[in-house]
């Protein structure tokens, strides 16, 4: 179990440059579709995070081989070597399911396991198994795995109950390889969604209405090699753009996409922050002294991601005045919320909502990282609390964030990550 610590002897004001990493949602599903081929495909501006290894882990066990060097992987999966995808994986990082559809499609079987609980609310897979059986597959659900089987699946309408991001994901993926058409709606917008369709076209899929709600793929009979950039990080970026805000400081974040990040930007500008493009991927945000409440409602993209819930929370807890936030997506995605109040925030919890008020100054603790989100969101309060905040069970945090202590120790903050809850000294103090 490793530590992470932030020493706050006056408040900090975040100032200097960050660079954005690829985005951790946006390569997962590329690496499952190296499963759809037996070419070669080249991945750049991969981030080096724990959730990339998990998925690599997986694949290997699934055929693959591959070179990581530096930020660019190339990797084949030249046969399909197993078609199951272990609980212990599964468990560690849900988006394994994302495997299903592609294993599906290329081998005609799949077993993999089934995700359970988490810590951020049920979470099922049911319309990723319904639009499979949509397609073709036959599926039935034994000693805690999924198992599909179809020996070719075939184009159909399918329409989503309600979005879903890996949803969508695993049913484009297993459409590209059916035969016929298969429409599907009610699709998910994320930008993560339209990225990976982006590279399964440069494989060969035909699919139309990429970034819309109905998409369209034409199945082929094989996809080959392709070569393709990774998008950055909008989570990333919003973190550290929260982080300016929250600290009043003055940061310039490199390699962002902003139109990903509009709905977070409105929320930041109303709430006192001045967001200057400055270039097409760089943006400047300069942290206001009055933050200002902000009523948020999480939804699907393009509105207010869950995903930044949880580090608007914490900027909420520094604006003047009473602040709610809906959480609409996951049920029991608070779990931050009581940490936060262990360093001095005002939080209640009511259902799907926190009420937040502020201004209440915060006080370093020792507090505990449920998911990775809610992790990010403590960093951000260890920024403001005075003293110490030590943030244990970090692991959550390095699912997702590439060096985020690097990161912000060059923007001059004292962190330092503690293994195994003693004090040996891992990053650099400054
Ligand atoms: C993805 C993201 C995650 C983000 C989430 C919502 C990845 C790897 N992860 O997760 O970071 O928080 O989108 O933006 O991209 N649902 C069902 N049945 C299903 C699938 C989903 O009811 O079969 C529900 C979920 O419980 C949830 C909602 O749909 O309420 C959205 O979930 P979904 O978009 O599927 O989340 P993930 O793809 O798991």
């Amino acid at each position: 179990m490793e530590s992470l610590r932030i020493y706050t002897e006056k408040p900090y004001q975040l100032r200097g440059q960050v660079t954005i990493s690829g985005a951790k949602n946006a390569v997962l599903p590329a690496l499952a579709a190296t499963l759809l081929t037996s070419g070669e495909i080249a991945l750049s501006n991969i981030p080096l995070v724990k959730d990339v290894q998990t998925m690599l882990t997986l694949l290997s066990e699934l055929g693959a081989e591959y070179e990581l060097k530096k930020k660019s992987l190339r990797i084949r999966v030249e046969k399909i070597a197993s078609e199951r995808a272990p609980y212990q994986l599964v468990r560690a990082m849900r988006a394994s399911i994302l495997v299903l559809g592609p294993l599906l499609a290329r081998k005609g079987k799949a077993a993999v396991a089934l995700p359970g609980g988490c810590a951020i609310g049920t979470r099922p897979v049911d319309l990723h198994i319904n639009g499979l059986q949509k397609l073709g597959a036959d599926i039935k659900i034994e000693h805690g795995y999924i198992l599909a089987k179809a020996k070719k699946l075939k184009g159909a309408e399918f329409e989503f109950e309600k979005k879903t991001v890996t949803g969508t994901e695993n049913l484009v993926m297993a459409a590209a390889l059916a035969r016929g058409e298969t429409i599907l709606k009610n699709c998910a917008l994320e930008p993560e969604v339209s990225s990976l369709c982006e590279l399964l076209v440069k494989m060969g899929a035909k699919i139309e209405g990429i970034g819309e709600e109905t998409i369209r793929i034409r199945g082929v009979e094989e996809l080959g090699p392709a070569a393709f950039r990774i998008i950055p990080d909008r989570i990333e970026a919003g973190t550290f753009m929260v982080a300016a805000a929250l600290t009043q400081g003055d940061l310039i974040i490199n390699e962002v996409e902003p139109a990903h990040l509009g709905a977070l930007i409105d929320k930041l500008m109303i709430s006192g922050a001045r967001i200057e493009k400055i270039s097409k991927r760089s943006l400047r945000v300069i942290g206001s002294q009055e933050i200002k409440p902000q009523d948020v409602t999480t939804a699907p993209y393009p509105g207010f991601p869950t995903d930044m819930q949880a580090q608007f929370m914490v900027l909420m807890t520094q604006a003047d005045g009473t602040s709610i936030i809906t959480e609409t997506i996951f049920d029991r995605r608070f779990a931050h919320a009581n940490e936060l109040i262990r360093l001095g925030a005002s939080i209640e919890i009511q259902g799907d909502k926190a009420i937040i008020r502020g201004r209440t100054p915060l006080s370093g603790a020792e507090v505990m990282a449920t998911d990775l989100r809610a992790s990010a969101s403590l960093v951000l309060a260890g920024l403001v609390a005075s003293g110490q905040t030590t943030i244990n069970d970090i692991e959550h945090l390095d699912r997702g964030y590439e060096k985020i202590e690097d990161k912000l120790i060059k923007l001059g903050v004292k962190i330092e990550r503690l293994k195994n809850n003693n004090n040996h000294r891992a990053g650099d103090k400054k």
